[in-house]
């Protein structure tokens, strides 16, 4: 049999920076488990590990910023993808949303977000977003989740 890895690199997924915020306290990870979920109201939803330190600052703060990386963009969703660090949020140009929020400057065009409700699903929490505002700010390919490989390192955790 193939291995399962593989056979869900066929669901296609863009890979993102969710950046999220409790007053002074930011923080951001990298995303490809992120989709529109609804028109009206307009809702993304994103599926984030509990033991993330972005989900303590998501469930307390209430809100963040989906930031779309491009496909030459490997060393911000590798940085990113990382925990633990101190000085995570030295990498990148950060502004802050209307909702305080912080958005990633460099990245494709991001969706301003506050906490809606949140889902149980499995080993992870799905967090359902209403959009404030939505913004391009740079041209170029969205990365797809597939070119990142073992990145994650997904392919001990079947
Ligand atoms: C390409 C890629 C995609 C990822 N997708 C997700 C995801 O959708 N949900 C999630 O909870 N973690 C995802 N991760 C893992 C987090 O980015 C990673 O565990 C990060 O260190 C968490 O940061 P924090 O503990 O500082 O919040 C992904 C990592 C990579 C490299």
């Amino acid at each position: 049999m193939q291995e399962i890895e593989n056979i869900l690199q066929h669901i296609t997924q863009g890979v993102y920076v969710v950046a999220v915020a409790d007053g002074d306290k930011t923080n951001a990870f990298t995303a490809a488990w992120v989709m529109q979920v609804s028109f009206s109201p307009l809702l993304l939803a994103i599926s984030i590990n509990p033991e993330h330190y972005s989900y303590q600052l998501l469930q307390k703060g209430g809100v963040c910023s989906v930031n779309v990386l491009s496909r030459e963009q490997m060393h911000l969703a590798e940085h990113f993808g990382k925990s633990g660090m101190s000085d995570k949020m030295s990498l990148g140009t950060w502004a802050a949303a209307l909702t305080g929020a912080p958005v990633l400057q460099e990245s494709l065009a991001y969706f301003d977000c506050k906490v809606s409700h949140e889902i149980s699903a499995g080993d992870h929490q799905i967090v359902v977003c209403e959009v404030q505002e939505a913004r391009q700010l740079n041209v170029g390919v969205a990365m797809c989740y597939s070119d990142t490989g073992n990145m994650d390192k997904s392919s001990d955790l079947y």
